[in-house]
């Protein structure tokens, strides 16, 4: 008789190092909420389906972005040029308040803002939100893409990014 396999959660360090090396793009997600721009560095972004154009991203919980762009019901995807390294931990920085300062943006269509020099801005409404643990799901329906072909997009991997 076989024993059977006990299935056990991993350490969280072994869980983060195994995510890690999966490359990722890095985004930043705003929104504009009460007149203020608000957003934050995300990784956990990607395409859901094609009819209906849908997109998801993860937020944690106690993100301040989240808090906003769920009430302001629109944001904005920005995908990261390689070039845009110092911008990704600008937005990432816990309780920063001046993440916009140094970035040029413009408003998209749906009030959320496209950062300059970006490869892609990708703007949605919210469509729903999912149970992801410590995380929320957030799923957009889009309403309008804007790419730059020219820009070599920034990646993530194991901590750091990729030839940047
Ligand atoms: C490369 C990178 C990727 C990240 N990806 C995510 C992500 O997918 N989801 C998330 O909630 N936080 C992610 N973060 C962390 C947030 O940017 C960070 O916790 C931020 O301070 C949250 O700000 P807020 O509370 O103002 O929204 C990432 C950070 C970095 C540097």
């Amino acid at each position: 008789m076989s024993a059977a396999i006990q299935p056990s959660a991993p350490e969280p360090a072994d869980f983060r190092k195994a995510m890690g090396s999966f490359p990722a793009g890095v985004t930043v997600v705003t929104a504009c909420h009460d007149g203020r721009l608000v957003g934050t560095t995300v990784s956990a972004f990607s395409s859901v389906s094609m009819d209906p154009p849908l997109v998801m991203v993860c937020l944690k919980r106690d993100s301040r972005t989240l808090a906003a762009l769920s009430q302001a019901r629109t944001f904005c995807v920005n995908i990261l040029a390689q070039d845009q390294g110092d911008l990704a931990y600008r937005f990432a920085k816990s309780g920063a308040d001046d993440r916009f300062a140094l970035t040029a943006v413009e408003a998209g269509v749906c009030g959320a803002p496209l950062l300059a020099g970006s490869v892609t801005s990708v703007e949605c409404e919210v469509r729903a939100a999912h149970d992801g643990g410590d995380h929320e799901i957030l799923v957009g329906r889009v309403l309008r893409v804007v790419t730059d072909e020219t820009k070599t997009p920034l990646v993530y991997v194991r901590g750091g990014f990729l030839n940047a």
